[in-house]
């Protein structure tokens, strides 16, 4: 499959993706754990990124297409693929549609994950990441656990809270949603290829994003 995942920073996108990709091997791309790596391991792309992303910044679109374009032509895309985190901006989607044009691909739907302001802050305050960046497996404390706590499950690493996980950050983080990603809801109305999903559980968006494909296919 090849998908967009749109919502606000805690909406769930990366746990859907993770359960995605278990059904077709289709691979998931988040431009967050893609930046953590490159922070975690001091690379050039990683000292831009950082103090966007500790301040709840969006990260210049040049930098996320220079990453993108190179990222999709990659062959385990060629299975499919799932866009985590991106696009993020109208310039970012319109760059994303002429890349697409040029390598004869198109989206399957995009699906816009909706959850209630309340539960969103919620799940920030409450979420663990693996830190190890070659797994960044998502926990929650109060729904999702670790079975040990503060190990992760996959490889061991210590789970931890993330650096924009504070208040500050979480609240700027939400505006910069709301100005600047929500547009995309609209952009990709107007593409035909929007999917709007409400259910709570995880499940829930899977089998909605599923059953979508499907009936399009
Ligand atoms: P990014 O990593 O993409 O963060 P985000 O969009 O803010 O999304 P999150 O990872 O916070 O949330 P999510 O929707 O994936 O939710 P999750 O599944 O973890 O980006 C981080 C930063 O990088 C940005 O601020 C920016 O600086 C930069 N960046 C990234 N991409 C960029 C781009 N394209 N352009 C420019 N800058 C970019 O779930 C959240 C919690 O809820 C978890 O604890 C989970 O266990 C729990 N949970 C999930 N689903 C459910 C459920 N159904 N019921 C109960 N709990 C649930």
């Amino acid at each position: 499959m090849r998908l967009i995942l749109l919502g606000a920073p805690g909406a769930g996108k990366g746990t859907v993706a993770k359960l995605l990709t278990q059904i077709d091997g289709s691979v998931q791309i988040s431009t967050g754990d893609i930046l953590r790596g490159a922070v975690q391991a001091g690379t050039e792309l990683g000292k831009q990124a950082d103090a966007y992303m500790k301040a709840g910044d969006l990260v210049p679109d040049d930098l996320i297409m220079g990453i993108m374009e190179t990222r999709l032509q990659e062959p385990d895309c060629a299975k499919g693929f799932l866009l985590d985190g991106f696009p993020r901006t109208i310039p970012q989607a319109e760059a994303l549609k002429v890349l697409l044009n040029k390598l004869g691909i198109k989206l399957d739907v995009v699906a816009n994950i909706e959850v209630p302001r309340e539960e969103i802050l919620n799940r920030l305050t409450t979420r663990r990441t693996c830190s190890n960046t070659s797994c960044q497996a998502i926990y929650n404390v109060r729904s999702n656990p670790p079975k040990v706590a503060g190990v992760c499950d996959k490889c061991g690493s210590p789970v931890i809270q993330r650096d924009d996980e504070t208040d500050e950050a979480i609240s700027k983080r939400l505006d910069t949603y709301f100005e600047k990603t929500a547009p995309l809801i609209e952009f990709y109305r107007q593409e035909g290829l929007l999917l709007v999903v409400d259910s709570p559980a995880s499940e829930g968006v899977v089998d909605a994003i599923q059953q979508r494909i499907a009936a399009g296919a």
